[in-house]
């Protein structure tokens, strides 16, 4: 039967209709499959300028609204948040997921190291830095980190005023960098630290949008860049220039640089730098801040202190190796209680095929990522999760570092945090002594945590000022002493 001309128009224009509405359908339950997406009006945009105000509050206004999985698209980028055990499991384990897409893409746009480049070195180096860094290899800085920790706290005087955060960075500043970079380099120079922090300040306050954005939207951020590659490559001329014979006398950098063999030196020096400062002077400002706030945990931290150095230490400085800072337990249950309440507000992968989670599917692509400073705020792991309970440690067996269920502060997987027995060993340590060393009134109330920023541990969202004052000294035979 043949069609007149308008018939067929008439027949043609409701097939067309018929299968736009049948597109429409598949289409949205393909994408009803897909986890709830916040956007916004602009679409490239999406919801950047909400997440820009406090992104940690937004991912858990999101968690509430939307449930434990959800997608955010900002700048053009979808970032799908897991929020609950089974996302987690899946964040960690998934063979879906990759870490080392999303770390290339990170150290290109904040180091400029290129895909090549980091993909020809980046096992080796996390090899050495696991073997370097372990637990067995602690004694390798125990007795570097006290000496250190001494020359500086000299630096404070007597007595003063000051906030926390500065003084705590006064101090952990220059050791961490002696410690780990050396001290032949020109970074023993105090002037050369004070611009050091200024442009790596700059740095860390937008990593994150460093490591997202164009660099020419962010000039202040890219000029300290630039200025820190300039400043690594001629710490690592000094290092090398100093390059000691023995293997005993070797620092952390000049470990990576025998690993780098020449590939992308500066860049991959600035990472390790960024890692190995970001999250120490916070974690150890928190720690102290929740110690001497709340006066019985600060009797029960300078009671065992006392139990162990005595209760003056004379004019000899105190020893502290890995044996001594063993024998307090109580001072590292509440150092581990502060990092659990000031975890990294996310840690990132990137999904490489479909993934399942709950009844959604994940595309390729998406930026997966994971709040550790929310997921340790379930009280199923962490009862009473807003409250500093040092106590709660008891059941994880803290000598043999062994952490608490539920506890991802250090990240998890394949991507566990290689300084993590280090930074431990440091922020132990230094708490220790200062605690030891003077008497600290708080001024202020603990502030709460900035919301500005996801990556690593928490920064304070205001000052934190207190009085510190030499202890007196009188002499005790049972001390243990630096010669
Ligand atoms: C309190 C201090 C620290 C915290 C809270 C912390 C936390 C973390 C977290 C959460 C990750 C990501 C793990 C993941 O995505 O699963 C990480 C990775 C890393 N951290 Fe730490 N970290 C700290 C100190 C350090 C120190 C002192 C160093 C070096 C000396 C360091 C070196 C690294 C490196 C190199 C990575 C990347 C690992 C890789 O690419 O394989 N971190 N850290």
């Amino acid at each position: 039967m043949e069609l007149s001309p308008a018939a067929g128009a008439t027949v043609l224009l409701l097939s067309l209709t018929l299968a736009a509405v049948i597109a429409s359908v598949f289409s949205r339950r393909r994408s009803s499959q897909r986890p709830p997406c916040i956007g916004g009006w602009i679409p490239w945009l999406g919801a950047a300028l909400w997440l820009r105000k406090a992104p940690l509050q937004f991912i858990e206004q999101s968690r509430i609204k939307y449930g434990p999985v959800f997608t955010i698209v900002a700048v053009g980028h979808r970032l799908t948040f897991v929020t609950d055990e089974e996302g987690c499991a899946a964040f960690f384990k998934s063979k879906q997921v990759d870490f080392l897409a999303f770390i290339q893409r990170v150290m290109q746009k904040t180091a400029s190291i290129n895909k090549e480049s980091f993909y020809k070195s980046y096992n080796a180096i996390r090899e050495m830095m696991k073997s370097r860094m372990s637990q067995n290899k602690m004694y390798l800085y125990s007795k570097k980190l006290n000496e250190e920790f001494y020359e500086h706290l000299e630096y404070l005087g007597m007595e003063g005023t000051m906030d926390l955060y500065n003084f705590v960075r006064q101090i952990m500043v220059p050791v961490v960098l002696n410690t780990l970079f050396g001290k032949e380099t020109c970074l023993t120079n105090r002037k050369m630290i004070a611009q050091l922090e200024e442009h790596f300040c700059k740095f860390d306050e937008k990593f994150e949008y460093g490591a997202l954005l164009p660099e020419y939207l962010f000039r202040d951020w890219s000029k300290s860049k630039h200025w820190l590659l300039r400043l690594v490559e001629k710490v690592v001329r000094d290092a090398e220039r100093n390059y000691p014979s023995e293997d005993k006398s070797k620092t952390l950098l000049h470990h990576l640089l025998d690993t780098l063999k020449g590939n992308a030196t500066s860049g991959f020096c600035l990472v390790f730098l960024w890692a190995s400062q970001t999250s120490v002077y916070p974690a150890t400002f928190w720690s102290l801040a929740f110690i001497i706030s709340q006066p019985a945990i600060y009797k029960t931290a300078m009671e065992e202190i006392t139990a162990v150095f005595g209760k003056a230490a004379g004019n000899e400085n105190v020893k502290i190796s890995e044996t001594e800072l063993q024998k307090l337990p109580f001072l590292k249950c509440c150092i581990l209680e502060s990092l659990r309440l000031r975890s990294p507000g996310a840690i990132t992968r990137i999904v490489m095929k479909p993934m399942k989670i709950h009844n959604y599917t994940i595309p390729p692509g998406d930026v997966l990522m994971m709040s550790p400073f929310w997921m340790h705020r379930n009280p199923k792991y962490f009862p009473e999760p807003e409250v500093f309970k040092p106590e709660r440690w008891k059941k994880a067996n803290i000598e043999k570092n062994i952490f608490l269920d539920g506890f991802i502060g250090f990240g998890g997987g394949q991507l566990f945090c290689p300084g993590r027995w280090l930074v431990l060993m440091e922020i132990h340590m230094l708490v220790a002594l200062i605690l030891y060393e003077f008497e600290l009134t708080p001024l202020d109330p603990v502030p709460d945590q900035s919301n500005l920023h996801l990556a690593g541990a928490l920064k304070p969202s205001g000052p934190c000022r207190i009085q510190y004052k030499q202890r007196m000294k009188a002499h005790s035979s049972a001390m243990n002493v630096l010669h």
